[in-house]
């Protein structure tokens, strides 16, 4: 018997890291040129992994604990990332999460996982697959690993070197990104004295000073007891795993490895990979791909999901039912979650199948404002989680998590929220490649609304 047949595919014996091309894939870019694609895809599958198989599973068992009620998932980061983000641009998105992390642990009183939507960011589906201007008509944009944003012929062209690009990119943002969670930048007193700058700066931010004197003064408490960053490293250095949408699949595919210690395969571009609310059908490559490898998955669970859909993707993505296997992002709509998720989360409960739920309260609240932008109203954003953790309630299961698209950077694409963006402030920095993001004060108010919440389910 070769290595090849002592492999173990979650998906079973007839599952392989091609078995989706039998499938009918949506959302996959028309390459032009097949060859080329071949020739990415077998220079990726000689090129390290970007991330271990023991990581992956360290995050499947902390998700296992969102999944029992036990902790709570923070997973943000780009709509879509752009290959020319700088250092700085990373380094600020991280501490927005550190931010809104400390908040939420300490009013949460479980531990926060905390997962970026970063470092693989880098492929869309979009609602059309061309777009006019004038006369002419050419590719949407579909993500940097796709191709390019400028409206012209050669911009806009599916170019398969860019899927070697995207791997670049990512290994370059994880090495960033482990540099900074490990090196000290992480330090607690350090990411809340950030929260106080918030909150002495932002007229909304002020509602949070006591929240904040609070956390300053358990910091100072555990140093007087000799508690410090010297002897602790949890003070100062901070777990962080990435995920992305798993919507190329040439590119994923590429990046499937068999783990040498357990010969279990994972897909190795992103410790946890989510399938979107347009490519998760029963039948299809996506689902077909994402089955038969050993990561943390999640699915986004949109508004005309039906409660046969639900646990029939429990059945074929966690038939073992493991905890922190599968995580639900729902994104139903401010005005939808409080009627729509209840019937979905008894029925899963009923199940027993273990699900982490998480709500992505960004999606189903998109609209074009009169200037012309694609925006987000910040209290849509907040309804939707507080419709969540409603419905949570009503049925006895635990609200695990929030999924949001932020950004460090001082944009101006959401309205409202801490320096109350109004829609002619959009215009000023509307710089998102595709979805409007909350910007780092709108997303650290946020993280104290939605630690309100979380207190207030103890
Ligand atoms: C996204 O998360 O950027 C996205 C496209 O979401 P959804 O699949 O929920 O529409
Ligand atoms: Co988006």
């Amino acid at each position: 018997m070769s290595a090849g047949d002592l492999t173990l595919f979650a998906g079973g014996s007839d599952w392989s890291p091609s078995s989706w091309r039998a499938k009918p894939a949506m959302h996959q870019p028309a390459w032009p040129d097949q060859a080329e694609v071949e020739q990415a895809g077998k220079a990726l599958h000689d090129l390290p992994p970007l991330v271990f198989a023991g990581e992956a599973r360290a995050l499947t068992g902390l998700l296992g604990r969102v999944a029992n009620g036990e902790a709570f998932l923070l997973q943000a980061g780009d709509c879509a990332e752009s290959f020319d983000s700088s250092a700085d641009s990373i380094r600020d998105k991280l501490r927005v999460i550190l931010q809104m992390a400390i908040v939420l642990t300490y009013s949460g009183g479980v531990p926060l996982v905390k997962v970026g939507r970063i470092a693989g960011q880098f492929a869309k589906p979009r609602s059309s697959p061309t777009e006019t201007v004038g006369d002419l008509e050419l590719t949407s944009f579909l993500g940097h690993m796709v191709n390019d944003i400028g409206f012209s012929e050669a911009e806009r062209l599916p170019d398969p070197r860019r899927l070697l690009t995207a791997y670049h990119r990512a290994a370059s943002t994880l090495n960033l990104l482990r540099a900074f969670t490990r090196g000290g930048y992480a330090d607690l007193s350090q990411v809340s004295s950030w929260n106080r700058e918030f909150v002495a700066t932002s007229p909304a931010g002020r509602r949070y000073s006591q929240m904040a004197d609070e956390i300053d003064r358990a910091l100072r408490f555990m140093t007087a007891c000799g508690v410090t960053a010297a002897n602790t490293p949890q003070l100062h250095e901070v777990e962080f795993y990435t995920s992305h949408e798993a919507l190329v699949l040439d590119y994923e595919e590429a990046l499937t490895r068999v783990d040498s210690l357990t010969g279990d395969t994972y897909d190795c571009s992103a410790h946890m990979l989510w399938i979107g609310e347009r490519t998760r059908q029963l039948d299809g490559a996506h689902v077909e791909f994402l089955r038969g490898v050993h990561n943390p998955l999640a699915c986004k669970i949109g508004p005309t999901a039906t409660t046969d859909e639900v646990l029939t993707l429990c059945e074929v993505l966690n038939p073992r039912r493991i905890p922190g296997r599968l995580t639900f992002i729902t994104r139903m709509g401010a005005g939808k979650v409080e009627t729509l998720l209840p019937p979905l989360l008894r029925a899963v409960r009923d199940s027993g199948h273990p699900v982490a739920w998480a709500c992505d309260p960004m999606h189903g609240n998109t609209y074009t404002s009169s200037s012309g932008h694609k925006t987000r109203n910040f209290d849509d954003v907040l309804a939707e989680i507080s419709g969540f953790f409603a419905a949570h309630t009503a049925c006895d299961t635990w609200p695990g998590g929030v999924h949001v698209e932020l950004t460090g950077d001082a944009v101006t694409e959401c309205v409202g929220g801490a320096d109350d963006i109004s829609h002619e402030d959009l215009e000023q920095a509307f710089e998102t490649l595709c979805d409007p993001r909350l910007n780092g004060r709108q997303s650290v108010d946020l993280a104290f609304r939605v630690a309100e919440m979380l207190s207030a389910r103890h």
